[in-house]
């Protein structure tokens, strides 16, 4: 399929690509919590329903849309069966991919830009961020921390 308006990854993935544990992330890291709460604020997430049981709850300020096909539902938050309903949903936010790595991986090649934390750590891993340097630039590097770097990477035919 083509999904069908702009799509915004964003994730935080270590130097092996790893992105999660037993259901969690690897890591705390609290300027990646901010960058990710002041980037998504008043906009839209969508997420695998595994990632939503792994935050537990909607995140505040933001409208949460998961993806499952199992008929999960939850109040204050949208349900999505499939990408073609995730498109029609919060039609008049931004719309970022809050991960896990079977949202990643599906939808990259829809992704019209990635915002990523590299994490300057190669944890135990058992979920990953897919290889997208075939498809995206190297990145703008929008913040430098100690732990991390935040940077912006679009697709190489929109140079
Ligand atoms: N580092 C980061 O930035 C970051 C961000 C997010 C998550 N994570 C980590 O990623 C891991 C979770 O990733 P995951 O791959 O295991 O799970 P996930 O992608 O969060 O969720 C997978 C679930 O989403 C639903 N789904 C997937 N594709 C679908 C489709 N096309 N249509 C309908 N439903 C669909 C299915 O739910 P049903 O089974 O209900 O049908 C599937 O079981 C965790 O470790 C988490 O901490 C890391």
């Amino acid at each position: 399929m083509k999904f069908s308006r702009p799509l915004i990854a964003i994730a935080a993935v270590a130097r092996n690509r790893g992105i999660g544990i037993e259901n969690k992330l690897p890591w705390r890291i609290a300027e990646d919590f901010a960058f990710f709460k002041n980037t998504t604020m008043g906009q839209a997430l969508v997420m695998g329903r595994k990632t939503y049981e792994s935050i537990g709850r909607p995140l505040p300020g933001r409208t949460t849309i998961v993806l499952s096909r199992t008929g999960f539902s939850v109040p204050g938050v949208l349900t999505a069966k499939n990408w073609d309903e995730v498109a029609q949903l919060a039609p008049d936010k931004t719309l970022f991919l809050a991960g896990g790595a079977a949202l990643y991986e599906e939808a990259l090649p829809w992704c019209t830009e990635l915002l990523l934390t590299h994490v300057h750590l190669e944890p135990k891993a058992d979920a990953f961020f897919p290889d997208w340097t075939t498809h995206f630039d190297d990145g703008k590097v929008l913040e430098t921390h100690t732990q991390c770097e935040m940077r912006r990477h679009l697709p190489k035919l929109a140079h």
